[in-house]
């Protein structure tokens, strides 16, 4: 199975030189990778860039940072997945903690989820949006049931493979700060098993990754001895030969 890479370049490249630079120099870098290697790698950038994303990286799976969980209407300021679907974005970063703490609920999460997966595009949904004093296990365990649930009744089953989770410790994010390794994955086992308990063996490979101050230095360690599915970078990513970088050195 591949190791991912998923970028999420947040609110950055905030004007269109910081763009058309980025998107050049991350199609120029691009070529030095295998067709495996390419398939692996995603990069989540501002809705306001995805389409300059989409048409200049077709190699590449472009991702949004966030869908309504309503398909169309009146919401203002929203984007609708099927517009995403149909712009060619192939995945969309749910429940982030910084839009959980923005007030974002888990029963919002959920319903983001069922839309987006109906809709085709492949979904990162994160946990591990907590506050101090929360037993994390058991927080993770029961979000991922309630994520897992909500799905499937509604969401055929040939599409819950386009579902993967990323468990992203809100401590841990833009602070340098990482759980140890062995935490990451005594997480990253707890989220398969609720997997495998709702959606059953079919499943098992869904891939779970690991966010919070990944770097180039630490992404191969925490992969290795996490057994994470890969990674979802923040900051890191704002320099487009760190992502190729790290997609070369998992998938060799
Ligand atoms: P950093 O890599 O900047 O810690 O951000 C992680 C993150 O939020 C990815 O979604």
């Amino acid at each position: 199975m591949n190791t991912y890479v998923v970028g999420n370049l947040k609110m950055h490249l905030e004007t269109c030189r910081l763009r058309d630079e980025y998107v050049k120099r991350l199609h120029e870098l691009s070529q030095s990778l295998t067709s495996e290697q390419r398939s692996a790698l995603f990069v989540c950038p501002p809705h306001v860039h995805l389409e300059k994303f989409v048409t200049k990286l077709p190699a590449l799976t472009i991702g949004a940072q966030d869908a309504h969980h309503e398909l169309r209407g009146a919401h203002t300021g929203s984007t609708s997945s099927n517009a995403l679907k149909s712009l060619g974005v192939g995945c969309v970063i749910i429940g982030h903690s910084e839009r959980r703490g923005a007030g974002e609920s888990l029963e919002t999460v959920c319903k983001k989820v069922q839309t987006a997966l109906l809709s085709g595009l492949h979904v990162i949904v994160c946990v591990g949006f907590l506050s101090e004093g929360q037993d994390e296990e058991s927080i993770i365990k029961s979000d991922v049931a309630a994520i897992l649930e909500a799905i499937t009744d509604v969401v055929p089953a040939h599409k819950h493979e386009n579902l993967s989770f990323a468990y992203e410790p809100v401590w841990a994010i833009g602070t340098g700060k990482t759980p140890t390794t062995h935490h990451i994955q005594t997480i990253v086992l707890v989220i398969r098993k609720e997997v495998i308990r709702v959606l059953g063996d079919a499943s098992k490979s869904l891939p779970v990754l690991y966010g919070g101050s990944v770097t180039t230095e630490n992404a191969q360690q925490i992969v290795t001895e996490s057994t994470a599915d890969g990674v979802l970078v923040g900051g890191a990513s704002l320099d487009p030969a760190n992502l190729v970088q790290m997609i070369k050195m998992f998938n060799k």
